[in-house]
């Protein structure tokens, strides 16, 4: 999707209704944004009551000029000038000690802040339009999953915002990398696109958050975010994880139970597994070979049994090459890490 193709004037728009302390959603490559003034308070305050958000959790500060980042990180490590200049615009967000300008509503009370630049041409050109400063939250309802089509946004948040920008389906489907950059090594706090080998091939050792690894312990993640249950569905899921043949065979049996006990079911399954299920609500994620569509069609399938109204899902495991970290984070979160090994 073009920005041009998106009437500029309704970018505009945006942008008019963005500096006027008012809300827009709009599209990124990663998920859809709910975006306000990043250094307007009170709009940050609407942004979290619009979410049904808790208010101790910091919004990402999203800009479209490498020029303006230091108006909002005070301090600057040339590591993370680097990881800009490779990644930006993309999804990475770098966290930072935030300047005076940045209010305190942003930053969920932190003196740090987090900083993206978005590389979708529409998220590109509304925050330039909006003054250079957007906080966006995913434009979901707070423990919903993040929306990748402006229909789920609608579904989330339609008559509590005057405008939805559509920029048809995202490209990744997962939220951006987050990476402290105020603490030595730079250190991971949410996976995503952009993996810690890429990270380290330019700025060396990155370390990953502990309550990231072992999410099951009482480790608290550092990202106040990832304390919540997030990204998740209805339904109670289950995540089977092990060697294809016995992933299968163990969903199969646990399906047949679960009808037995008179639950409505659903699968989550790949292109290459999806016809093996008798019965279930099957929906395919993506292709295990492309793991990019897996990464994409996760929220969407989660989504779509909310919809069917299922009782219980159980989902095939996505140990992937590059994204496999950061599905499976997504995945077990939705599943409040119910994960079976078989
Ligand atoms: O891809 C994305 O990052 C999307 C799009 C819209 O850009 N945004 C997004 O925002 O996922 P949100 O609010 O759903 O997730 C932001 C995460 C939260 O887990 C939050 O706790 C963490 O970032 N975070 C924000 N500021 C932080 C800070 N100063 N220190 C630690 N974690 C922070
Ligand atoms: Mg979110």
């Amino acid at each position: 999707m073009n920005a041009d193709k998106l009437d500029m004037e309704r970018i505009r728009q945006a942008g008019r209704i963005i500096r006027d302390g008012g809300l827009v959603a709009f599209p990124t490559e990663t998920v859809y944004g709910l975006g306000g003034d990043a250094l307007n308070a009170a709009a940050a305050e609407q942004i979290y009551s619009a979410k049904g958000r808790p208010c101790d959790n910091p919004l990402i500060v999203h800009i479209s000029r490498l020029e303006d980042l230091e108006q909002v990180a005070a301090s600057i490590p040339q590591k993370a000038l680097a990881l800009a200049e490779k990644f930006w615009p993309g999804p990475l967000t770098m966290i930072f000690e935030k300047t005076e300008k940045v209010p305190g509503e942003t930053t969920g009370g932190l003196d740090t802040v987090a900083v993206r630049m978005p590389s979708h041409p529409v998220a590109l050109a509304l925050i330039s339009a909006a003054g250079g400063f957007v906080a966006a939250p995913s434009a979901n309802t707070s423990g919903r999953p993040s929306p990748t089509t402006a229909a789920h946004v609608r579904e989330d948040l339609e008559g509590r915002i005057p405008l939805i920008l559509d920029g048809g389906p995202v490209h990744i489907g997962l939220e951006s990398t987050i990476v402290d950059m105020s603490v030595t090594p730079p250190m991971i706090l949410r996976p995503g696109y952009i993996t810690r080998q890429m990270l380290e091939q330019t700025a060396g050792a990155v370390a990953v958050d502990p309550g990231l690894i072992r999410e099951e312990s009482a480790v608290r993640p550092k990202a106040p975010g990832m304390k919540y249950r997030h990204y998740a569905p209805k339904a109670q899921m289950t995540v089977v994880h092990g060697a294809r043949e016995q992933m299968v065979k163990e969903i199969c049996r646990l399906v047949a139970e679960a009808k037995s006990r008179g639950e409505k079911v659903g699968v989550l399954a790949s292109e290459e597994t999806k016809d093996r299920y008798p019965d279930g609500l099957i929906r395919s994620v993506g292709s295990r070979q492309e793991e990019l569509t897996i990464a994409r069609g996760l929220y969407g399938a989660l989504r779509e049994f909310d919809h069917l109204g299922v009782d219980v899902i159980y989902a095939e495991s996505f140990v992937t090459e590059e994204l496999g970290q950061a599905i499976m984070n997504r995945l077990k979160k939705a599943a409040g890490q119910r994960i079976l090994e078989v």
